[in-house]
């Protein structure tokens, strides 16, 4: 089973047919809405709104950790993850798909591992923090997409809700960040310490901070949001029926000596 995740603009996907609408309970406490459960070119696909249905749950308050074990109690082993963010560098000008390869984690305040306490502490590798055999698919994917894709991007991750200061956009392109956003991380890492495959797409929705003349708008990301999803949505139902059944990386050994 393969699950996605939407981020602003992305509620749905057209052509997956929806059969069932799923609550979970987690010992983590509720996961931002329903899971979606619905059939696409015979596979099944679970769909999760980061934000909830209605949008009402910040970047920095999303359950990462309850969304997350929501998918593996549903028994999802890869997960496409969808999110909205600026673009840093020269090659990530609005309305780019950028297929992440990289992460730096700039958040402050999040619950971002299943073990502590009695669950006991864990060490992933991370080196790689994007699954490199849905990545691989996510490229193939794109060849068959008219749209403009960036095959490899580093995502910064900020604390959010607020937008960036000027100089702080001048520190992550010092620091080699070509996108900026709020909600990669700890999902992706999460996702890692759950064995679970996780790829990320990020939808470049403006320039940010302090790269474009005029004031950055909710309006201005959510435009170009609704601008891309026609050829986003095309490059998910393209991958997804590239999946292959079987899993062929190391994400689902993620934590085979990783745990003290
Ligand atoms: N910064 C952080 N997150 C974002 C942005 C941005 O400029 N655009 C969309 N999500």
């Amino acid at each position: 089973m393969t699950g996605i995740i939407g981020g602003s603009g992305l509620y749905q996907i057209s052509g997956v047919d929806i059969r069932k609408k799923v609550r979970m309970k987690t010992p983590y406490g509720p996961p931002s809405g329903s899971y979606l459960i619905g059939e696409f070119s015979g596979r099944t696909i679970v769909f999760l709104s980061r934000h909830g249905e209605k949008h009402t749950v910040p970047p920095h308050k999303v359950n990462y950790r309850a969304n997350i074990w929501g998918f593996k109690e549903l028994g999802v082993e890869r997960i496409l993850s969808v999110g909205a963010v600026g673009g840093i560098s020269s090659r990530t000008t609005p309305g780019t798909l950028v297929v992440l390869d990289q992460i730096i984690d700039m958040t402050k305040a999040r619950e971002s591992t299943f073990h502590e306490g009695k669950a006991g502490v864990v060490h992933i590798d991370f080196t790689e923090p994007y699954c490199p055999e849905l990545r691989k698919i996510l490229l193939d994917a794109s060849r068959r997409s008219t749209a403009a894709i960036k095959k490899s991007g580093t995502y910064v991750c900020t604390e959010g809700p607020r937008l960036e200061t000027k100089a702080e956009i001048r520190f992550f392109a010092r620091i080699g960040a070509d996108v900026v956003g709020m909600t990669g991380m700890p999902e992706a890492s999460l996702a890692r310490e759950a064995e679970i495959c996780y790829a990320g797409i990020a939808v470049v929705t403006n320039s940010a901070a302090g790269l474009q003349k005029r004031k950055l708008t909710v309006t201005e990301v959510i435009e170009t949001m609704n601008k891309t999803t026609g050829s986003l949505q095309a490059l998910l139902k393209e991958a997804l029926v590239k999946i292959p059944l079987r899993r062929g990386c190391s994400c689902k050994d993620a934590l085979k000596k990783a745990k003290i």
